[in-house]
């Protein structure tokens, strides 16, 4: 025993909430040594009862070629220590891509519970996959490298395979120490592997370090030795711990499902995100208006209230694209409702919105009132008639508590729940014409534990083994576990249910708006980016809250959820202007930017600040809105290739070990990168730059990294930030609104390499109409610089590109003033600076026409 080094040993004694003994490990047959570091079990240390390196597990009994890889049989002769061991398994490799591979271990005799989400079938082996994979007998194991490098990508025989009824288990060495993924929690962007564990099962809790959130991915992005990067999707929905420790190594331990993964080879960090994405889906291509700022808070009382704070944005002139509302507006809390006497004329505001060119959106909560007078509240009336509710395990209606009281759930895993979703919100939407829906306490959140009635006590609810959910039960702050629900018990499909709500919403909508829909959901599973955004929940007012919005940004991007931001200025607590100013100048880059807050708090829209902090917000925003070109190009890219939008530095600089650990700057795309300020009273900002020439993206001036941290001027009024050598980027004549301004004239700035290259490119079309690149409605632009001419190529034409001009380009690092300029071979007029930027100016080009600019 004492032979196994401290990070190799895996936990024999995972539950939480024992002293373990010598007696109770060795009960276990594992090897009992009391750690000098931690504490007793390896929640938060090396752990004192940990597996024998021969400990008992399958036995691989055959193994033979299939058509798609691989089909063999496990075998286990001795018992775990879980109730219901599956002896036999059954074990299928899937070479689905060169890239992909897939593993299924199943149980051949008894159909169990698989994720409802719909992935590939794959009926053609990869003709050339770039992984090998190899086997060990007994104890069973599962080698996978990468062909190339040799790369060792999982390991399984490094512990004991676990299938018992309501315990799998399967550990793997990483290559590595750089992970990252592995949602949703609040960390740092690389996750910790000094034993760290990350339960996941959906959970309303506001956002702390080591628990359980609203969302549930079990996807992790992992570094190899020498910048290749691989990624791993364990499809599986039971509540699960996830185990990080310093072999590195992981453990999944999950309480139901079948184990069924992925593993991507990348090899780049970009090209595995868009494997997975592959596997479940990519995002969905955003309304123009989804990426304009976005007003809410809690507590507005009236509708003339809400309106008077979108009237004061218009007065100052401040960029205004969303107006919402939280509960306040229903009717005694109640969906499908609003306040008779405060929002009277909340219909009026909403066509008020709609006739400024902006738009509305109103929260929905899951929990259906059931006791208002029979005949007076159509929802749960038609609801119970038709049996769309879920139910307790004795089949009766689970009733629970949210806001509105007493609350029953609608099954989003029924298809008739969907249509009557559906039909109340069309009958909502006949009375106020809203544009999106806001879908909140959707883990479900229950204010009791389980029921009114409390659960029963069985295995569902009290399973073997418990993982590390907040509360320590399955049913804290949520439905009973063992609730029915149409496809399964509430056990397996708890973490879908923010899924299978926005699924539903998602098609009311198109049937409704007959536009892409827009949906911010607050509970989120793999796929979910087919359907909704996701905002980071209920943080608080603080300098840390502004800085650990960065990592969680860019975790949602790297599992497919680009359209996601965290309540700027903070959601409890109260801000201050400064942290206002700064998070109004970071929100501006998060992928949706919304200023929210909670009730009771103080003001904190940018109309309620001194005129120095109104003005610094405004900037920020009119700077964001006149990067839409370039933002919706890159929403496209991750509609059409999964690619990110908010990108981690290490995804353009892999082989840069110094950016594997940065989460406090970060790109949009590839080449444009912010360093907000993030500590008060804070003039500066220190921020990394990888190797090569920068540009400061408003001046133009240059600098010049070896790979180094440099200190950058933040007055309260600047959000730094540069663009990398070799892109060009369309940004847009900016004002109050989207619609108004995505009609203005284009000024494309382009930052030369050394070498004098560039290229970058331009997504367009009508901003609303579904499917628009699917169906050709799009332009899509090219442009390309080198040996002084700029030349822009449009691949793909239609008609939105010909109401657009380009009036300014601007070149950065051009490294002598220009005898003349041409554009498509006449003389134009320009500017050069001593900072070496040549801007051409008045040219009056039509986006939907080739051009060349050229300078001599
Ligand atoms: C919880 C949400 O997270 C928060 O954003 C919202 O304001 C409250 N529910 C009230 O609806």
């Amino acid at each position: 025993c004492s032979q196994v080094p401290e990070g190799w040993r895996f936990d024999c004694y995972p539950e939480r909430n024992v002293v373990v003994t010598e007696d109770m490990c060795h009960a276990r047959n594992c090897c009992f040594i009391q750690s000098s570091r931690g504490n007793v079990s390896a929640q938060n240390g090396v752990p004192w009862c940990f597996y024998t390196p021969d400990y008992p597990s399958y036995e691989l009994m055959s193994i033979v070629d299939t058509e798609m890889g691989k089909v063999g049989k496990l075998l286990r002769n001795k018992k775990t220590y879980y109730p219901k061991d599956i002896d036999a398994l059954q074990l299928e490799v899937l070479f689905e891509e060169d890239h992909r591979l897939r593993v299924k271990i199943t149980d051949p005799t008894e159909k169990r519970y698989e994720v409802p989400i719909d992935v590939p079938v794959v009926h053609k082996r990869a003709s050339n996959p770039s992984y090998t994979v190899d086997f060990i007998k007994e104890p069973f194991g599962l080698i996978v490298k990468r062909t190339q490098t040799g790369a060792v990508l999982l390991n399984t025989s490094i512990a004991p395979l676990f299938y018992a009824d309501q315990f799998l288990q399967m550990s793997s060495s990483l290559p590595t120490r750089f992970i990252y993924g592995l949602g949703e929690h609040r960390s740092n962007f690389l996750h910790d592997v000094q034993w760290n564990t990350l339960t996941m099962w959906a959970r309303d809790v506001p956002p702390m370090e080591l628990t359980n959130l609203y969302g549930v991915h079990p996807f992790y992005l992992s570094m190899e030795a020498d910048g290749n990067a691989h990624g791993f999707f364990m499809l599986n929905s039971n509540a699960m711990d996830v185990v990080l420790q310093p072999a590195p190594a992981v453990t999944w331990r999950m309480i139901g499902g079948i184990l069924d993964f992925y593993i991507f080879l990348g090899p780049d960090p970009s090209s595995v995100i868009g494997q997975y994405l592959d596997v479940v889906g990519k995002p969905a291509m955003p309304i123009y208006w989804a990426l304009g700022y976005h007003l809410c808070r809690w507590g507005y009382k009236t509708s003339n209230k809400t309106w008077s704070v979108v009237k004061e944005m218009r007065n100052y002139g401040i960029p205004q694209d969303v107006q919402w509302n939280d509960i306040d507006y229903m009717d005694r809390s109640l969906d499908f409702t609003y306040d008779p006497s405060g929002f009277s004329t909340l219909p009026d505001l909403v066509k008020d919105l709609q006739r400024h060119d902006q738009h509305y959106v109103m929260i929905l909560d899951p929990g259906i009132s059931n006791s208002q007078p029979p005949g007076s509240y159509w929802p749960f009336d038609e609801g119970k008639k038709k049996g769309i509710f879920i139910n307790d395990s004795n089949g009766d209606i689970l009733i629970g508590k949210v806001w509105p009281g007493l609350t029953a759930f609608p099954d989003f895993s029924n298809p008739d729940t969907h249509e009557w979703w559906y039909q109340n919100l069309q009958r909502f939407h006949n009375k106020v014409p809203f544009d999106g829906v806001w879908i909140d306490m959707n883990e479900p959140s229950n204010f009791f534990d389980g029921s009114l009635n409390g659960c029963p006590d069985n295995e569902l609810e009290n399973p073997p083994y418990t993982p590390g959910i907040l509360g320590g039960t399955l049913k804290g702050k949520t439905v009973c576990a063992s609730a029915r629900q149409k496809i399964s018990v509430h056990y397996n499909i708890h973490s879908l249910y923010g899924l299978m709500e926005a699924q539903a919403t998602e098609s009311a909508l198109r049937r409704i708006t007959k536009k892409r829909p827009f949906i911010i959901s607050r509970s989120t599973f793999p796929s979910q980016g087919k359907y909704s955004g996701h905002w980071l929940g209920d943080n608080r007012s603080q300098w840390k809250d502004l800085a650990t919005s960065i990592p969680g940004m860019l975790t949602f991007n790297i599992l497919g959820i680009p359209l996601i931001g965290a309540d700027i200025c903070g959601f409890g607590g109260s801000t201050t202007e400064e942290l206002c100013v700064r998070w109004t100048q970071l929100g501006a880059f998060y992928p949706f930017t919304r200023n929210h807050n909670s009730i009771d708090e103080q003001d904190q829209e940018p109309t309620a600040f001194s005129p120095a902090a109104r003005t610094a917000m405004k900037e920020a925003i009119l700077l964001r809105y006149s990067l839409f070109p370039h933002l919706y190009t890159l929403f496209h890219h991750a509609h059409v290739s999964g690619r990110t939008v908010a990108t981690p530095l290490l995804f353009q600089f892999p082989t840069d070990e110094k950016t594997y650990g940065i989460d406090k700057q970060f790109l949009w795309g590839k080449s444009l990168l912010v360093t907000p300020v993030l500590d008060a009273g804070r003039d500066y900002v220190v921020g990394y730059f990888p190797k090569g020439l920068w540009y400061d993206f408003h001046t133009g001036n240059s600098l010049i990294s070896s790979g180094e941290e440099i200190k950058l001027e933040a007055p309260a009024d600047k959000i730094n930030l540069h663009l990398r050598e070799g892109s060009v980027i369309p940004t847009q004549r900016p004002n109050t609104t989207l619609w108004v301004s995505s009609g203005q004239p284009l000024h494309l700035i382009v930052s030369l390499s050394e070498d004098g290259r560039a290229k970058g490119d331009l997504y367009w079309d009508d901003g609303e109409t579904i499917d628009s690149y699917e169906s050709n409605q799009y332009a899509y632009i090219y442009f390309t610089v080198e040996q002084n001419t700029m030349m822009s190529e449009v691949l793909h034409n239609h008609e939105e590109a010909t109401y657009i001009t380009v009036e300014t380009a601007s070149f950065y690092g051009v490294k002598a003033k220009p005898e003349n300029v041409t554009v498509n071979s006449q003389e134009a007029a320009f500017t050069y600076l001593d900072n070496q930027v040549l801007t051409v100016t008045d040219l009056g080009l039509n986006l939907s026409h080739n051009f060349t600019i050229s300078w001599m």
